[in-house]
């Protein structure tokens, strides 16, 4: 509920309506002195596609302070590729460094690596030196290692039976990027060591943390749902993605 404090959603939608939570263009009209026509720009989050009309539309309407200058080395194609998943994996990763969690610090775990915000996690920490395990369900991973560049595997009941069943789990990893919740989520927190931290941007499994069977002496939880307020409603200033302002990546 938190992660719709701020758009106030309309629900059931008004009709018709044409979704998309992201989109990339080219300005037309701009009431304001902050966008000229013909400047490229991309829009993710807020209202987008939701009260509004979104990135499905042709054409677009929308407040100037949602829109970012697109980066001069991407194209429009390629930031609708990363889209809002891959903000949020970026955010992810960025929240995993501010916690102090560094490449050397032992291996990571992203789960729901497969697709959207897990797949583009994994390609950013391996490129940024970390050694990563990748958390699947799927019986056909092969492109998570072969293209992704995931250190590792573990498949998500395997990892759950190991990690999530007893009430503390062995401390095996540096840090996690949870896009799942439930289970997996509970997995990820008792078996992160000292000073390590989790992220999580997604309940797809379960939206319940069996919070009695994760705090231990090893975690505790922290600002667990500024985060997600945030990828919503990310103000366009510096420090805050890699899109606008070239610094990178949060949740959690
Ligand atoms: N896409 C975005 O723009 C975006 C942005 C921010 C947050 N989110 C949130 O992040 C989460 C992941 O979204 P996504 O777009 O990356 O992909 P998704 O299609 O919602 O699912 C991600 C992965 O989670 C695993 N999964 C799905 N159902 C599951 C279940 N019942 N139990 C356990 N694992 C399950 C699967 O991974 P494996 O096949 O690898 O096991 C699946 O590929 C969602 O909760 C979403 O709301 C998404």
């Amino acid at each position: 509920m938190r992660y719709l404090r701020h758009v106030s959603v309309v629900w059931p939608p008004r009709f018709p309506h044409v979704p998309g939570i992201d989109a990339a263009g080219e300005v037309i009209r701009s009431k304001t002195d902050s966008f000229k026509p013909g400047e490229k720009v991309l829009v993710t989050g807020f209202d987008l596609g939701m009260n509004t009309w979104g990135g499905f539309g042709g054409y677009i309407s929308i407040p100037a302070d949602w829109a970012l200058p697109l980066p001069a080395n991407m194209t429009e194609k390629e930031a609708m590729i990363f889209g809002t998943a891959g903000l949020a994996a970026g955010l992810s990763v960025q929240q995993l460094l501010l916690s102090g969690v560094q490449p050397d610090a032992g291996k990571v775990l992203v789960s729901g690596a497969s697709v959207g915000v897990g797949s583009i996690a994994v390609a950013i920490l391996d490129k940024m030196g970390y050694r990563v395990t990748a958390i699947t369900g799927r019986p056909d991973p092969d492109h998570l290692m072969i293209i992704l560049g995931a250190a590792e595997l573990m498949n998500r009941n395997d990892f759950t039976s190991t990690f999530a069943a007893e009430p503390l789990a062995a401390a095996k990893y540096a840090g996690g990027i949870d896009c799942v919740g439930g289970e997996v989520l509970s997995g990820m927190l008792k078996s992160t060591m000292y000073g390590g931290a989790v992220t999580t941007c997604g309940m797809v499994a379960l939206s319940e943390l069996k919070f009695h069977r994760v705090v231990s002496y090893r975690s505790y939880i922290k600002g667990s749902y500024q985060g997600i307020q945030d990828r919503c409603i990310i103000p366009a200033k510096p420090g805050y993605g890699r899109y606008g302002n070239g610094c990178g990546l949060c949740c959690g």
